[in-house]
């Protein structure tokens, strides 16, 4: 596969002060991640349900390393960033299309940071009645966490830092990068965006 180098991105690449994760590693990841829920969910059908928008980059290539029959389904949340990050507050803006009763649910993540967005997701999910359900998060953050999130899939852990790129955005930017970085501190000023 090809990338562009990580300066090719002009503006963006310009606000990138590290890559942590280069375009590579995510893809050699992603594919082992790949490869353990094929192993794991044989004859199962499962349901893979995504959180938009941050995961978006992140399911497509976990799709596709995956060689068993599944289906997709997203929700939508917004974060209630006047109350503070890290408080909890989620909002379902897109619920999932169809039931989950009796099905495998994968569900997938891009990042657990305190573990509230998952934690409030994830109770959500359960109450609905899946015949089983587990996380699999591309990212760990666990320098904040303050609700337990059994992880059973997990890519990479992170130092604790704000990190953009592979579809985690800065206010809505920086998505498109296919590593992922640290911003420059000029550009994080004054604001934590979630
Ligand atoms: P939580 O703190 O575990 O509830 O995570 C909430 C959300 O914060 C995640 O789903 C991400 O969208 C976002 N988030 C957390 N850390 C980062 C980061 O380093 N970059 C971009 N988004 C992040
Ligand atoms: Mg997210």
């Amino acid at each position: 596969m090809n990338w562009y180098p990580a300066d090719a991105y002009g503006e963006l690449s310009s606000d990138i002060s590290a890559v942590l994760i280069t375009a590579e590693e995510l893809h050699v990841r992603v594919q082992e991640l790949g490869q353990e829920l094929s192993r794991d969910y044989v004859g199962m059908t499962p349901l893979l349900v995504g959180v938009l928008k941050g995961v978006l980059t992140f399911l497509a290539d976990l799709e596709r390393a995956i060689v068993i029959p599944i289906e997709i389904d997203c929700i939508a949340v917004s974060h209630y960033t006047s109350v503070g990050r890290g408080k909890g507050a989620v909002r379902i803006l897109k619920d999932l299309e169809g039931s989950i009763r009796g099905r495998h649910v994968i569900f997938v993540e891009d990042v657990i940071d305190t573990g509230l967005t998952a934690n409030y997701l994830l109770r959500g999910l359960r109450s609905r009645d899946p015949a089983s359900l587990s996380v699999c998060v591309l990212f760990n953050k666990p320098h904040h966490r303050i609700i337990d999130v059994p992880m059973k899939y997990k890519g990479f852990d992170l130092p604790d830092r704000f990190v953009v790129g592979y579809g985690l955005d800065y206010r809505e930017r920086y998505r498109n990068l296919p590593f992922v970085g640290l911003l420059e501190p000029a550009v994080l000023q004054g604001n934590s965006s979630e």
